[in-house]
């Protein structure tokens, strides 16, 4: 799982002039701030009806990701870039309010696979209809609506145009967030397999995507477990995976192309390759020990060896020297030995590239 902070905006729904929703919006994120930096969650408000949206005037189904207007590219690029919503909406005539349904009607893929729960207000249903109406339409767009919930009832709860403190609805905010955020987190691996630049793994439901710095903590678990070997096979411990810090991993992978196969969000294999001159430098090649033999490895390898551009000559990696299970195996896919260019206890191969 990735450990990049998770990002919540909450949704003010409502823009009647001197409306109750933004200050039942404030109430949400002074209730849940405490607890957000604990989870190390950004909680954003944004005022539905300060984005400008008119009624939907895209002409294209917004399933085609293709936006005219500025203000759909906007509206587009802010939910695209959150993990997860709360909605603070009013119940009108039984039903969600105009905006947030326009507001959802606008974008489709953007909310596809993200949680979403529901603050709301109202007189004797506290807003309850107007959930329910916005549940059974967020589904379609593959929002998660959450169980937990927070909902008002406007003549118990607000006296002078602000909500009168409540210990009970606080703790009921702070539940929602939480169960958000664990949502958020399970749907994570749902959403990166449907974004651009991931591939189909070589096993059901895995896929490849390009690793980055906050991907540092598997790494350097993965690291940990997969080059034991290693160190039984070449009597040292003096091997760099197996001991470098996840701030060491991070410093690396902010440089190299680095690719990790995942399934349902854990980290089943890695490869790194970075492009010297003309050759294409590549290591760290990795599969986790239970699914070892399944031929993971040489479709790593293999995806690892495509990064190669018109100009590369050969691929160069190096191994433990009395590694022989790897020696092996590169050998079966066209390496060589070549002069020793890496670390000591190291031997090199090499594989060279048939120009195009
Ligand atoms: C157009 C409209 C329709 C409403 N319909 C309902 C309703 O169906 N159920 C309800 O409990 N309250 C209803 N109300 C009362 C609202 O709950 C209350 O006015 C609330 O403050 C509206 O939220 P807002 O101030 O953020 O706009 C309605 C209010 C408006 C303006």
């Amino acid at each position: 799982m990735s450990t990049k902070p998770l990002r919540v905006l909450v949704l003010s729904c409502s823009t009647r002039p001197g409306a109750l929703g933004p200050a039942v919006a404030r109430w949400v994120v002074d209730a849940v701030d405490a607890h957000a930096a604990e989870l190390g969650v950004e909680v954003v408000t944004v005022p539905l009806g300060e984005l400008n949206l008119p009624f939907l005037d895209e002409e294209e189904h917004p399933s085609s990701g293709v936006y005219r207007h500025e203000h759909t590219r906007r509206w587009s690029a802010m939910v695209e870039a959150a993990d997860g919503f709360i909605a603070v909406t009013p119940e009108y005539n039984y039903g969600m309010p105009a905006t947030l349904k326009n507001a959802l009607d606008y974008l489709s893929a953007e909310w596809a696979w993200k949680p979403i729960g529901f603050v709301s207000y109202g007189n004797t249903s506290a807003g309850t209809r107007s959930v329910q109406h916005a549940k059974q339409v967020v589904t379609t767009l593959r929002l998660v609506p959450l169980g937990a919930t927070v909902a008002i009832r406007i003549g118990d709860s607000v006296q002078q145009g602000r909500l009168r403190p409540d210990a009970t609805r606080d703790a009921a905010a702070v539940a929602l967030l939480d169960e958000l955020v664990r949502v958020a987190h399970c749907l994570r691996p749902m959403r990166v397999r449907a974004q651009a630049g991931t591939l189909p793994g070589p096993l059901p439901g895995s896929y490849l995507r390009r690793l980055t710095p906050h991907d540092a903590p598997e790494v350097t678990v993965l690291q940990r477990c997969c080059w034991v070997e290693e160190a039984v096979a070449n009597d040292s411990l003096d091997i760099p995976p197996l001991h470098e810090s996840p701030e060491e991993v991070r410093e690396w992978l902010a440089d190299w192309q680095t690719s990790g196969l995942w399934l349902d969000g854990r980290l089943l294999g890695m490869v790194r390759t970075r492009l010297v001159g003309t050759d294409l430098h590549l290591g760290r090649l990795a599969v986790v020990p239970d699914l070892r033999g399944r031929g993971l490895g040489r479709w790593l390898l293999r995806t690892g060896e495509l990064a190669a551009g018109q100009d590369s000559r050969r691929v160069l990696l190096f191994t433990g020297a009395k590694s022989q299970h790897n020696i092996d195996f590169y050998q079966r896919e066209g390496y060589r030995t070549v002069p020793a260019d890496g670390p000591d206890g190291t031997i090199s191969l090499a594989k060279d590239l048939i120009p195009a």
